[in-house]
């Protein structure tokens, strides 16, 4: 996939840039200026107003991502994911500046039984979907050239995320069981970062849209996908329900997201999520 910048113009900064999306950011767009959390805490209004400046497209990536952690530490998920964006929308719109921010699939209910749209009622269960929902609304309200990007289940393939988590187990265990009753978008974060490269340079968009990797699975898929790429078994991935793994957060049971919103935007569609597992773990080997 070959990723557009912005207009040659417009410097692009990436806030978060040590993180899955802001690292593949910054690959693919090796001239744009990455602020990791120590170069610029967004939550630092002097720091980030010191930072942007006139036409600059500035993409965040930083955010409070411990889920589960968040259910007991709501201070620290809205400092990250409201107050944060909030700074970050006023300097943009104080500068004149535009703000693409990400935001998350849990920031809806799990009830539905089709693709959640961007117009769809939203309604999260967890203190971490609250949190970005409180986000979206703050970029929304300050930045008047400011976007809101929905992604979900992002992963490199590397690190912790799950499908190294999943690479690391089918080397250490027979079998693995892993929940089947959540449906969501895997997406692979290179996909995500191309398409937002896209976007940065399309300032006539929508200010809501989502983004994620084509089609839906659970993570049971997921894994199995995994093991598959491999040449593992794929049966030693076996099927359970989330009473298996009780989290301090109850997950949505479906949160896969609609790109309908992308597509009519004139935006690429990310391929399907089979595919890109193929990609990411061809690049992992
Ligand atoms: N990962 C997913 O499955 C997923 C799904 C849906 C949506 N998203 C959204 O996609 C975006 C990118 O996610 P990601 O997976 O790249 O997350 P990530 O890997 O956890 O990266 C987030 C980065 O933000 C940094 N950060 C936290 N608070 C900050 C602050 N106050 N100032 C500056 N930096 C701060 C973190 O630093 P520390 O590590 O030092 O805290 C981390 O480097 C986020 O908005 C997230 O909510 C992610």
């Amino acid at each position: 996939m070959t990723a557009t910048t912005p207009p040659p113009t417009a410097r692009l900064l990436v806030t978060g840039a040590g993180g899955q999306v802001g690292r593949e950011l910054i690959r693919l767009a090796p001239r744009a200026r990455g602020y990791g959390r120590t170069d610029l805490d967004i939550t630092d209004a002097d720091a980030v107003r010191a930072v942007v400046a006139p036409g600059d497209v500035v993409i965040n990536c930083a955010a409070y991502t411990a889920v589960d952690r968040a259910e007991s530490e709501p201070d620290a998920a809205f400092a990250g994911n409201e107050t944060g964006p909030a700074v970050l929308a006023a300097a943009c719109a104080r500068a004149g500046a535009r703000l693409i921010h990400l935001s998350t699939d849990y920031v809806f209910p799990g009830t539905h039984d089709r693709p959640y749209d961007t117009d769809d009622v939203t309604g999260p269960t967890t203190v971490y979907g609250r949190s970005k929902l409180a986000g979206e609304r703050a970029v929304l309200d300050l930045a008047p050239d400011s976007q809101v990007v929905r992604t979900a289940w992002v992963y490199r393939g590397r690190g912790g995320d799950f499908v190294a988590t999943m690479l690391r187990l089918e080397r250490e265990r027979e079998t693995v069981d892993v929940v089947d009753d959540q449906l969501g978008s895997p997406t692979y974060a290179v996909d995500l970062a191309a398409g937002l490269l896209e976007l940065a340079a399309r300032p006539d968009t929508p200010r809501l849209l989502h983004a994620t990797n084509r089609g839906q699975a659970t993570w049971f898929e997921l894994a199995r996908a995994v093991f598959m790429e491999v040449g593992a078994d794929p049966d030693r991935v076996r099927p359970c329900d989330s009473t298996a793994y009780p989290r301090a957060a109850r997950r949505p049971a479906y949160s896969v997201l609609s790109d309908r919103s992308w597509i009519a935007a004139g935006l690429s569609p990310l391929r399907p999520w089979r595919d890109a597992v193929t990609a990411a773990l061809s690049a992992s080997a």
